[in-house]
This record gives C-alpha cells, sequence and structure tokens, in this order.
C-alpha cells in the first residue's frame, strides 16, 4: 500500500521556536507547574488540546469573507443552519459561541438539584455544569473501555446492563436526560459503536428519558464506525453521522473540534418546550438566536468545516497520523492507551511513572517532563482533572491516569511527532527522576485549569 499522505498542502506558515531548558524550566516555576499557565509562544509543540487550534481550509478563509453580520436572520445563520440540518436533521438548532455554553444552557434549563445524569464518560466541562446546577455526573463506561491495553473496537461504549440498573435504582424522574460522548474524549479518544448508541437509546425509550449526544468528534466516531462496525463499510461518513443523530433527542457540540473552526458550538433539539427554554437562556447569556455569540464569519467558517470533516481522505489522513505515533511509542514499550484513539494518543502514566502515587499526580509528572525535555505541551486527564472528594473531603483518585497528546487538525507534519518521538524517548530513559506534584492552590470547579503545583522532594 502506498503511504498515506496529508490530503491538502501548506498556504500559509507560522513559527515555532525551542526556548533553551534553562528557559524552560523557569517558565514552568513561573507558571506554577501547571501548563495552562505557561506562554503558548513557550512551547515549541503545543499538544495541549485538539480544540480550536486546527487549521482552517482555504475554503473556509474563503468562506470568512461572506460573512453576513446582520444582527438577525443573516445569510450565514441560513447556511450555518441548513448544514447543521443536513447533518442532524434536527428540528431546532441554536448556535453557541462554544461547546460548554450549550452544555451550561442546557443543564441549567433541564436540571433539577439531586437529579442525575447518566453518561459513557462526561467531559469535565460537562461535569462541571452538571454539578454547578446541582446535579451529579455519572460515567457508565463499559468495563473493557478501563482496561487501557484490550486492543478493541469500541473502548467508549457505555455498559447498557449499568445504565439498566441505573435507571432501576434511581427512577425514571431523577434522569432528566442521557448523555453519550462521541468519541470518549476522557475514556482514551475511543469511538462508540452505532449499535451501543441504538443499545442506548432502546433502554431509555421505555422509561421516556432524552438522549443528548456530546457530539464534539462525531465525524471522528463516524470514521471508526465505517472502519469497525460491520454493515458500514459502502456508506459514507455523512450518512453515518445522520444515523447516529437519529437516535439522539439531542445534541451539544463544540465546533472547535470537528467544525474545524476556532471557535463556535451549538445545541440542537427536536423537543418545542426544550427549544423554547434554550432559546430564552440562550439570548440571555449568548445573544440573538441566528447568532448565538458567534459572528457571521464564524458561522459560515464552520458550515464549510463541518462537511470538510466529514470527508473520508481527511478521516484516514488524521487516523493515520495518530497511529504513526501511536505504534511507534508501542513499538518502544511505552505505555499508551491502545487501540489509538481519534484526536489524541494517550500515555498511561501510571503505567510510566510507577513511583508516583495517584494523589501525588503522576499526570502532571509526565506532562512537566515532556515540556522541559522539548518543549512539548500536552495534558493531565487524571486525578488532577478528575479527582473527587468523599464525604469527609479527602479526595479520591481518577479511575486512569493518563497523559493525552491532542492532535490540533491539520497543524503539524510527520518530522514534528518524529521530534516529539525523540523527546518521548528521553522522558522514558529518564522516568525514574521525574517527582510527584502537591497542590498548593486550587479552584473549586475546574480545578486544573488555573491550580498551582509545586514539585514533591524524592
Ligand atoms: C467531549 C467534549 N465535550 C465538551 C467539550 C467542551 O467544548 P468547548 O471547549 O468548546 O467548550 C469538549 C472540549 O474539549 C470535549 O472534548
Amino acid at each position: 500500500m502506498r503511504t498515506i499522505i496529508e490530503p491538502f498542502r501548506i498556504k500559509m506558515t507560522e513559527p515555532i521556536k525551542l526556548i533553551s531548558r534553562a528557559d524552560r524550566m523557569a517558565a514552568l516555576e513561573q507558571a506554577h507547574y501547571n501548563v495552562f499557565l505557561l506562554k503558548a509562544e513557550d512551547c515549541c509543540i503545543d499538544l495541549l488540546t485538539d480544540s480550536g487550534t486546527g487549521a482552517m481550509s482555504s475554503e473556509q478563509w474563503a468562506a470568512l469573507m461572506l460573512g453576513d453580520e446582520s444582527y438577525a436572520g443573516s445569510r450565514s445563520w441560513a447556511r450555518f443552519e441548513a448544514t447543521v440540518r443536513q447533518i442532524t436533521h434536527a428540528r431546532h438548532i441554536f448556535p453557541t459561541h462554544q461547546g460548554r455554553a450549550a452544555e451550561g444552557i442546557l443543564a441549567t434549563t433541564r436540571i433539577a438539584r439531586g437529579q442525575l445524569v447518566p453518561s459513557n464518560s462526561h467531559f469535565d466541562t460537562t461535569r462541571a455544569n452538571i454539578e454547578y446546577v446541582g446535579g451529579h455526573a455519572v460515567d457508565l463506561l463499559c468495563t473493557a473501555g478501563l482496561n487501557t491495553t484490550a486492543e478493541l473496537p469500541f473502548k467508549g461504549n457505555m455498559d447498557i446492563e449499568k445504565l439498566a440498573n441505573c435507571i432501576t435504582e434511581h427512577g425514571a424522574p431523577h434522569i432528566p436526560f442521557c448523555m453519550v460522548t462521541v468519541t470518549n474524549n476522557t475514556g482514551g479518544g475511543q469511538p462508540v459503536s452505532m449499535s451501543n448508541i441504538r443499545a442506548i437509546k432502546e433502554t431509555l425509550r421505555p422509561h421516556r428519558i432524552p438522549l443528548v449526544i456530546d457530539a464534539c468528534r462525531f465525524a471522528e466516531n463516524a470514521y471508526f464506525i465505517r472502519e469497525r462496525e460491520p454493515g458500514y463499510q459502502d456508506k459514507s461518513l455523512l450518512e453515518i453521522a445522520q444515523e447516529m443523530f437519529s437516535y439522539a433527542d439531542a445534541a451539544t457540540m463544540s465546533c472547535k473540534k470537528d467544525g474545524l473552526a476556532n471557535i463556535g458550538g451549538f445545541f440542537v433539539c427536536n423537543d418545542d418546550q426544550w427549544a423554547k427554554d434554550f432559546r430564552n437562556l440562550l439570548i440571555l447569556r449568548e445573544g440573538f438566536p441566528t447568532y448565538g455569540g458567534l459572528t457571521g464569519r464564524d458561522l459560515e467558517a464552520i458550515a464549510v468545516g463541518l462537511l470538510e470533516a466529514l470527508d473520508y481522505d481527511y478521516q484516514v489522513y488524521r487516523h493515520a497520523t495518530v497511529t504513526y505515533l501511536g505504534d511507534r511509542l508501542i513499538d518502544r514499550g511505552i505505555p499508551i492507551v491502545r487501540p489509538v484513539g481519534g484526536h489524541a494518543v494517550f500515555c498511561d502514566a501510571r503505567e510510566f511513572l510507577p513511583h508516583i502515587p495517584p494523589l501525588e499526580y503522576p499526570g502532571i509528572g509526565l506532562v512537566n517532563a515532556l515540556y522541559i525535555a522539548g518543549g512539548i505541551r500536552a495534558v493531565e486527564l487524571g486525578s488532577l482533572m478528575f479527582g473527587k472528594f468523599d464525604a469527609q473531603g479527602r479526595e479520591i483518585p481518577a479511575p486512569l491516569e493518563l497523559v493525552r497528546l491532542a492532535f490540533p487538525r491539520r497543524v503539524y507534519t510527520q518530522s514534528h511527532f518524529d521530534y516529539l518521538i525523540e523527546v518521548i524517548d528521553e522522558v522514558w530513559a529518564n522516568r525514574q527522576r521525574i517527582p510527584g506534584y502537591r497542590l498548593t492552590y486550587q479552584a473549586d470547579f475546574l480545578r486544573h485549569f488555573t491550580c498551582h503545583l509545586e514539585p514533591v522532594a524524592q
């Protein structure tokens, strides 16, 4: 088979540089050992997130020029609405400035204090929005999803038996809706099968519990379904996405992922009352319902990006890049979540740094070591991001200690990844010397974004 190549050529470049090791150490100390607090220009290869960090296509840049900035009923809104409807077939469509705005309004309008919202795995902002209004975010990931090495095709699936038990135990009136995150970012970027989405819907239907898809990476999930699930090989990614959304009553979306845009999001639903409540709060928080916190030009770029994300060749290339890095780390015996996910390679920090206890955040140890060794910025998805507290206020570690190397879309080339592999090699060789960390400041919600840390003396 021929080498898979980038299905684009580069028209515009942006310089990156590697500051000296001494400067990287000083920058990290100044950032209180929290890479979110670093200056981006001090990061050579920035794999903090795949959210809003992608490169837009020439078609998207051209579409920006068509932006209609009318306050209400703009042409750009009509184009955005038509594209989102083509993909989701939803009755009501609302733009928002990003995914969490859709989540926040959904949570505020639909969740009463004490109610619970099951999911395969809630993302951190989704969990925080649910908890902020007094709800409980419950993760019902399939058992295979917690096994970081089992080579199974759909480790992002929800455990249907656990879902049924959750409904029996708590009762449908306490469950305002159920969510499914595609692909499952928190669980290693693993996909969710169509049969699982269908089974979730079938389990909820008799109880009249609505299903909400967290659709951030819907196109990557559609690609996995085409590649891995029998019966989908002859379908287009658009057709697969349409079927996924056909099981949903509503969806939240961050267009910063599979909208291939730098900002934007949306909420869609079929229920008129849900739409009415959402619209009222949208006007208060985001803006008039035909722009929802976005400019006309953003709406144009997203309309183009959503369909580009469903281009099969683009997904083949994207997956090949993730696999390229994953295969080379596996060859070296470096512990990563297998199989590789859709938008990132996730290192297993617990296996990588077994000498660091969970509550000294092995993921932070690895993230900071990667930055010092090569100016690579990654992110911890472990006990710092997802840790909870028991009734006595004691911290409970997260089930997984992962470090995500997220791939901005259409941004880095193979030599960037070869450099990254060299840096990881160096960190792996010196792993025994990497310290754990302790918190010196934390906020009540989403603490990983702003917390301060210091190394624990070894
Ligand atoms: C699965 C998932 N849901 C929701 C969000 C929130 O989206 P946004 O960052 O646009 O608010 C993210 C962002 O990373 C995500 O990965």
